[in-house]
């Protein structure tokens, strides 16, 4: 695929949070991110299984699906696919977390995807900063599940200060952060 990882960092994300309607953006995400599926061993999901999630976390209070936002056109040619009209910018990550999960007063992320052609510019490290900005003052603690074998989400994790917390092997590791 056609990367752009090392190309010029990414200065700002913004998010929105996605609804059903937004499936075929999440899609495009997954389907432009295969190796992430490779290694928790499962298909890409299908745009109505992503529908199909997005509805579910609609209903639930706790959880929240959100579109990671870059304001300036990705320098890729494949770009167009991921504009989303109603933000005005390029969904360059999917961000799903849940409130008060495991514990009240923690959010778990069970998911940060940045688009596989726009990896290493940053975007990761600034949608977690700007989740933790909004979190402070109602969490007291940020976890991240990791599913399956991924060293490299490991170390991602443990640079932005999160350090291993919770073993569920071979499934999943668990990794936290106190907010202050
Ligand atoms: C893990 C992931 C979210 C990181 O996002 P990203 O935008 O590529 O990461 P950034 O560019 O913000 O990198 C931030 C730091 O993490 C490091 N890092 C990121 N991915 C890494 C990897 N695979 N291996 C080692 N270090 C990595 C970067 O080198 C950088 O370190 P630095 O600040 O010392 O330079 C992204 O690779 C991804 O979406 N992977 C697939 C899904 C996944 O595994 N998610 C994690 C489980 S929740």
């Amino acid at each position: 695929m056609e990367s752009v990882r090392n190309a010029l960092p990414v200065a700002a994300v913004s998010t929105r949070i996605a609804q059903a309607d937004d499936a075929y953006l999440v899609h495009a995400l997954y389907a432009a991110t295969p190796g992430y599926f490779d290694i928790i061993s499962i298909p890409i999901p299908t745009l109505e299984e992503v529908r199909t999630e997005i509805a579910a976390a609609e209903r639930d209070e706790r959880r929240k699906i959100e579109l990671v936002i870059e304001r300036e056109r990705p320098p890729f040619a494949q770009a167009d696919a991921c504009f989303d009209a109603a933000s005005g910018g390029w969904v360059v990550a999917y961000l799903d977390y849940k409130i008060d999960y495991p514990e009240p007063g923690d959010a778990t992320v069970n998911l940060l995807l940045v688009h596989g052609a726009l990896q290493d510019r940053g975007i990761g490290r600034l949608a977690v900063r700007d989740l933790e900005r909004r979190l402070r003052g109602s969490v007291q603690r940020v976890l991240a599940s990791i599913y399956g074998r991924n060293p490299g989400a490991r170390r991602f994790w443990e640079g932005l200060g999160y350090t291993f917390a919770i073993d569920a092997r071979p499934i999943l590791d668990w990794y936290a952060k106190a907010l202050t």
